[in-house]
């Protein structure tokens, strides 16, 4: 089946499920997922039962879809996301970002755990662009012309008024929030100190494995894009060690503020 024709199929299988009219779509990264329990009058579907969809392998990531009420809006929650490190080709990868637009989200908010370059752990940080360096691209074939151009602009692929709203809040809720550029890696190798060198000179103020395919994906479709990076750990170099326990385990310290964050956020978006 054509890629087009398996968007258009899962989204049926959705509609069916009770997912009718989603705003916002919100991808959740590494051990970000509990947010979606927040989630009321759920819908909630299991990945493997979801045609065409992947299947997410990484501990800390559920695997579920939740469709509900999060503060006033109707949301549509990745519990888990796919990694192009999985073995996942980019289209499933970014499968899900065209499902939303689909099914009729404008927005999506895209967070994931992310190694810092400069800001340390336990920072929450505004992505205000990125910088691929994955050496791929989910656009590469046949365009899908009813989503968008051949030749997408990525200028505001990161929609500004999204991230200042971001802003406001966190300071309305006293919640430090960085902005900073995320580059984007294929992993599943941490860094080695070398490259973080080069990457602080590139300009990146954190870098991670994911977020990038979805971004271009959801740019092209023309869908608006809030990015939140959580800084779980110095990145290679800068601290002696690097283990995905401590990755998960720092998000477990900051997903309270993490939480209120993107919930008062999508409130006032
Ligand atoms: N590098 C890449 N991805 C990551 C990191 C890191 O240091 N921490 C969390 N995800």
């Amino acid at each position: 089946m054509i890629l087009v024709e398996k968007i258009k199929e899962t989204a049926a299988f959705l509609k069916d499920k009770g997912i009718l009219a989603p705003e916002f779509g919100l991808i959740l990264g590494s051990g970000l997922g509990e947010l979606a329990e927040e989630i009321e009058n759920p819908v909630v579907v299991d990945y493997a039962d979801i045609p065409n969809w992947g299947r997410s392998t990484v501990a800390g990531h559920a695997g579920k879809l939740v469709y509900g009420d999060l503060a006033g809006r109707k949301v549509l929650a990745l519990q888990g996301r796919f990694h192009f490190y999985e073995g996942n080709p980019l289209e499933v990868v970014t499968f899900p970002v065209r499902v939303m637009k689909v099914l009729g989200c404008k927005g999506v908010i895209v967070t994931n755990a992310a190694g810092g370059i400069g800001f340390g752990p336990g920072t929450l940080m505004a992505i205000s662009d990125h910088i691929n360096l994955t050496g791929q691209n989910p656009l590469i074939g046949e365009n899908l012309d009813a989503f968008g151009p051949r030749f997408p602009d990525m200028s505001d692929a990161y929609t500004k008024a999204y991230r200042e709203v971001a802003h406001q809040t966190a300071e309305k809720l006293g919640i430090a929030l960085q902005e900073g550029v995320y580059l984007g890696v294929t992993g599943p190798t941490y860094e080695t100190p070398a490259e973080i060198r080069a990457f602080q000179t590139l300009g990146a103020s954190a870098v991670g494995m994911s977020t990038v395919p979805e971004v271009i994906v959801a740019a092209h479709s023309g869908l608006k894009v809030l990015g939140i990076s959580a800084i779980t750990n110095f990145a290679a170099g800068f601290q002696s060690e690097l283990n995905h326990e401590e990755v998960v385990e720092v998000t477990q310290h900051i997903k309270e503020d993490f939480k209120g964050l993107v919930k008062a956020i999508l409130a006032a978006l």
